[in-house]
């Protein structure tokens, strides 16, 4: 018999009121997978969390996780799932060594284990130079590190993160992603939401892009470039000419298009006609005489196809 996927969500709608929050999303996410959940502000990321991590009732549609009904098996579930949300929740007068302890202690970690663990995550998610302060003499960044951290006091087998590296530097982000990361190859699932495009690339088996509470594109990264990158980049370097002196050449072709010279003797062409550009460009440059250094197309970054899909829908 097939497994059923971690989670599995159909025709999830959930309301305040008058908003429509999320409206009708369905998606699946199979074990051992980062799902990332990526939208503008207000879009239904943070909704759709609290949903499937019990926080919040739906309004109507399915959400079954390790196979099993949310609504029904509430408890069990919520046994198995750890969750990182965005607003900040913690205890102001713990040292970060004691909270992380308290927390192992809430999930019934034993004694011996839960030190242990405490003494791990200060050393992997670098804090022991802010161990012994309390939370609430914390920087904003810090204390988001201790508050992802914390989450990994206990086993689990599916994580919610939602923006976990807001307010952090690049090392801590670093850090924090590819510690997620080493967790996912040991087994863990991950759902994971950010606004910043090249984290979700870094760690996301497929992304979901979801606008006004419904989903408006799935697949992977490499997918969804391929879907939605119409717009390529062409960099024309030149062996012993300037760019300005055959902007005559480039221009009458690569007319409306966004030209630029980003160092003396380079050309980038961005257009969703790039490459066709690019095989008139070489022979008009070639019947002038103008010789070549090297070419190379880039393909477009998910920040480009991201900004493509929300604004075909605005
Ligand atoms: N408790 C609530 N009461 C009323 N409306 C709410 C509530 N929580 C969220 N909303 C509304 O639901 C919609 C979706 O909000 P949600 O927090 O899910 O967005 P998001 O995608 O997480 O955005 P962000 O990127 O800013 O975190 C918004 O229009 C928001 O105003
Ligand atoms: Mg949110």
């Amino acid at each position: 018999m097939p497994m059923e996927p971690c989670i599995h969500v159909s025709g999830l709608r959930k309301s305040y009121g008058s908003v429509q929050a999320v409206d009708g999303v369905s998606f699946e996410v199979e074990y051992g997978r980062v799902f990332g959940f990526l939208g503008p502000n207000g879009a239904g990321k943070t909704t759709t969390i609290k949903v499937l991590t019990t926080i919040v009732h739906p309004s109507s549609g399915t959400v079954r996780i390790f196979g099993k009904d949310i609504v029904k098996h509430q408890r069990e579930i919520k046994k198995r799932i750890g969750v990182v949300l965005q607003e900040p929740s913690f205890e102001a007068n713990l040292t970060v060594e004691r909270a992380l302890e308290l927390y192992g202690l809430m999930w019934g970690m034993p004694g011996e284990k839960r030190h242990d663990r405490a003494r791990e995550l200060i050393e992997k998610f670098d804090l022991a130079s802010f161990k012994d302060m309390k939370n609430d003499e914390l920087s904003i960044g810090q204390r988001r590190r201790v508050q992802v951290a914390r989450e990994f006091m206990h086993d689990m087998d599916l994580l919610f993160l939602d923006e976990p590296t807001m307010g952090l530097d690049p090392s801590a982000r670093r850090i924090l992603l590819d510690y997620v990361k080493r967790h996912v190859q040991g087994g863990l699932t991950v759902f994971f939401t950010t606004h910043i495009m090249e984290e979700a690339e870094y760690l996301c088996d497929e992304i979901a892009i979801i606008n006004r509470g419904r989903i408006i594109a799935t697949d992977t990264p490499a997918g969804l470039k391929q879907r939605y990158g119409g717009v390529k980049a062409v960099e024309i370097k030149l062996k012993d000419s300037s760019a300005q002196s055959v902007m005559h050449i480039i221009r009458p072709i690569a007319g409306g298009s966004m030209i630029e010279t980003p160092a003396e003797g380079t050309i980038r062409i961005s257009s969703a006609e790039a490459q066709e550009m690019l095989v008139k460009i070489i022979e008009s440059l070639s019947r002038n005489s103008v010789l070549i250094e090297s070419i190379s197309v880039n393909p477009p970054t998910l920040e480009e196809v991201f900004l493509t899909v929300i604004g075909k829908e605005a």
